[in-house]
């Protein structure tokens, strides 16, 4: 192989250590191992030590790869040198990812392209790879000069401890990626926690407000609506002034409502909660809104589905949200409503079809935030699907809303009751 400048081994003495590695030549099976004296051109050792500390551990592993990779290809000249290299399994994978990393000489291109793991360059003559213990990543390299098969070869040296460091920037690389993501982690837990504390604050705020609210905004709704009655064919222009005032403090008693829902945790303790009957009473309390908007109700429930382990209030009260919006979506004529009950193993599904104008795609990642609304003639609050979500947290339960065509599906599974 004809590789960098020659070293002049006349005072090298120095660099004679005794190391210990692990050999594993191509096409063995079985590892030797085998002790060695070090013999390496200063000039090598020098560029690798340069790489070792150039390693772009922040970077992550591959990085780290391809760094000693190409500083392996620059040293050895003439000889090409690859690596494969697993990455870790993400969660849900089979396996891991299989990463293959190579430097050829210049104009050797055309040159071993083969993807063999066990042998990088089918293009030259000689291969040798060696394992880096620990981290299941196999360097390789391969050329023409027969000297390649010997492993006491000046350049089996080198790559015996460009393993080694690259070994070592691996596992540095790793503490590393386990920091960044337990850092992250930390940083979402903090979010989630300042959210919370804003969420409490809110709640008492809100208790305070409703409360003052409650009795003034009642007995404005009520004073209109008497004198709506009384004044039945009193001025045109006047009446629809009343009217008015009366919608807008119903809106604004609506909303104090859903806020104060929104914001305190009920005191309901968990029971045996057949859903049906959920179901059924959130349709009649739904009565209005679903007569309103024309909408024709069809149920098909499984018969014999377990009972779910639930807070009856709290359950009665996602349903009655997702109808009301369901209502709110529909068309003028032919609305149709689809409830389904199933079991599924230790689950309970309940869907909800709407045949209405649906969700935009872009709306579908918001529409469980607070205040998120889209309905711009004060019917909505933004509070409805928020409150579900929660709900359906504290069920420890699971909520998905997806587009049909045309329409959208809300699905909530509850955990059975035992
Ligand atoms: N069945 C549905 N069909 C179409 N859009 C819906 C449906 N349910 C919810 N949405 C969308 O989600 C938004 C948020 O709903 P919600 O939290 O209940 O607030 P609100 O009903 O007060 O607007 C709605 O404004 C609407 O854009
Ligand atoms: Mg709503």
């Amino acid at each position: 192989m004809s590789t960098a400048p020659k070293p002049d081994r006349s005072d090298t003495s120095e660099l004679r250590e005794r190391v210990t590695v692990s050999s594993v030549p191509v096409s063995q099976e079985g590892r030797v191992s085998v002790t060695r004296r070090l013999d390496i051109d200063p000039a090598w050792l020098d560029h690798l030590l340069l790489a070792t500390c150039e390693m772009p551990v922040r970077e992550g592993e591959a990085a780290v790869v391809e760094c000693l990779v190409r500083a392996c290809g620059e040293i050895l000249g003439q000889a090409a040198v690859g690596a494969c290299f697993a990455l870790p399994a993400l969660p849900g994978d089979e396996v891991g990812e299989q990463r293959i990393f190579k430097c050829l000489p210049p104009g050797e291109e055309a040159r071993g392209v083969g993807v063999d793991p066990t042998r990088l360059f089918p293009g030259y003559a000689h291969e040798r790879a060696l394992t880096v213990e620990s981290n299941g990543t196999t360097l390789h390299v391969a050329s023409d000069d027969p000297t390649i098969e010997d492993d006491d070869a000046p350049v089996m040296h080198v790559v015996r401890r460009a393993a080694l460091a690259m070994a070592r920037g691996l596992s540095f690389a790793r503490a590393h990626e386990k920091a960044r993501a337990d850092a992250e982690n930390l940083r979402k837990l903090n979010d989630h926690m300042v959210q919370a504390e804003k969420l409490a604050v809110l709640g008492q705020l809100a208790a305070g407000v409703v409360h003052e609210l409650n009795n003034p905004l009642t007995a404005i709704v009520a004073y209109t609506d008497w004198l709506l009655k009384r004044h039945e064919n009193g001025d045109a222009a006047d009446l629809e002034r009343l009217t008015r005032i009366g919608e807008s403090a119903a809106r604004i008693l609506r909303f104090t409502r859903d806020l104060v829902a929104y914001a305190r945790p009920s005191s309901e303790t968990p029971a045996r909660v057949p859903i049906e009957l959920v179901v059924e009473r959130a349709l009649a309390f739904c009565e209005h809104v679903l007569a309103a908007a024309g909408a024709t109700v069809e149920r098909r429930f499984e018969p014999g589905v377990h009972a779910v382990r639930g807070m009856p209030e709290q359950l009665a009260q996602v349903f009655v949200n997702l109808f009301t919006n369901a209502c709110h979506a529909l068309p003028a004529e032919g609305g149709v409503l689809r409830v389904a009950i199933t079991g599924r193993d230790d689950v309970v599904v309940v869907t909800l079809d709407d045949n209405g104008h649906g969700i935009e795609p872009e709306h579908l990642g918001q529409i469980f935030a607070p205040f998120f609304t889209t309905k711009t003639d004060g019917r909505g609050t933004g509070l409805g699907l928020s409150i579900v979500k929660s709900i359906i947290d504290r069920h420890k339960g699971e909520l998905f809303a997806d587009r049909l065509s045309p329409g959208t599906r809300f699905t909530v599974i509850l955990p059975r009751w035992e």
